[in-house]
């Protein structure tokens, strides 16, 4: 069985800790304007908190971590700070790929990576190759994504199927565009943080994130740290989750 296979009953009987957390890693601008720095110090500072954070996830025993780095619409900034922002990325594979495989950890990248200069999708493939057999945490970086892209690109996918002949298109379940989704083998997100204060998702995971648990964070990313994640975890462990049921078949079950 896959981590992806589990039904929404076992989710609300093992709710304490989540299977997969998303961070919209939001607020390193600020926290730079804040020391009258640019804001690439910002982004520098933020490459500290993914550490912390990824580690934090390996004691907890969250099983998937999936941290929002560059989103499609990120390419509306200035030139210089998406090209500092890839630099920063390219540096970072570079010097913590090797550490992460010795935690066991199994990098993704997802999003459409076509737009990477050449460099840095080598590095991707070569950085996902190394860690590839790793059976520890799945530590998803989110670049060049948008959970549009993401159901897009699903919904080409099975319109090719539909073309070959492969599938009729009233055989189209919500099961068969969930396959065709980024990280279709891992479990959906159970708790999705917000730092930095806002409170909105900016085009991050949208399918699978239809019965996430959503966690808001004033913290700016590059002051998130292990205390606030547990504070995080804990909110989350006093949730319930009813996934369209009561409280009282959600109590009976417990009980059972
Ligand atoms: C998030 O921090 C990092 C990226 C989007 C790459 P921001 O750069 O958005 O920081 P603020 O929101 O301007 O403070
Ligand atoms: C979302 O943050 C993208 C990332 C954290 C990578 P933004 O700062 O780009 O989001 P908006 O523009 O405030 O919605
Ligand atoms: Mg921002």
């Amino acid at each position: 069985m896959g981590a992806g296979d589990d039904k929404s009953e076992d989710q609300s009987q093992h709710a304490k800790t989540p299977r997969h957390v998303a961070i919209v890693m939001d607020g390193n601008g600020r926290w730079a304007q804040r020391r009258n720095l640019p804001r690439h110090s910002g982004h520098r500072a933020g490459v500290e908190s993914v550490r912390v954070t990824v580690e934090a996830c390996r004691k907890r025993g969250v099983q998937v971590l999936t941290l929002f780095a560059f989103s499609s619409e990120n390419w509306n900034r200035p030139k210089e700070e998406i090209g500092l922002l890839f630099d920063l990325f390219m540096m970072a594979l570079q010097r913590d790929v090797k550490r992460l495989d010795k935690n066991n950890v199994q990098l993704r990248i997802i999003g459409d990576r076509t737009a990477f200069p050449d460099k840095l999708q080598q590095r991707i493939y070569k950085s996902e190759e190394l860690t590839a057999g790793n059976s520890g945490l799945i530590l998803q970086i989110a670049a060049n994504y948008g959970g549009r892209w993401d159901i897009t690109q699903a919904a080409k996918a099975v319109a090719e199927r539909v073309q070959r002949g492969e599938l009729q298109p009233q055989e189209i379940t919500e099961a068969t565009l969930s396959e065709a989704l980024c990280f279709a083998d891992l479990p959906e997100v159970d708790l999705f943080i917000r730092t930095g204060g806002e409170q909105r998702i900016s085009n991050f995971i949208l399918w699978q994130t239809a019965y996430s648990e959503f966690y808001f964070s004033e913290q700016l990313w590059p002051d998130f740290g292990a205390a606030e994640f547990d504070l995080a975890l804990e909110a989350f462990s006093q949730r319930e989750r009813r996934f369209g049921r009561t409280s009282e078949q959600i109590k009976e079950q417990k009980i059972q």
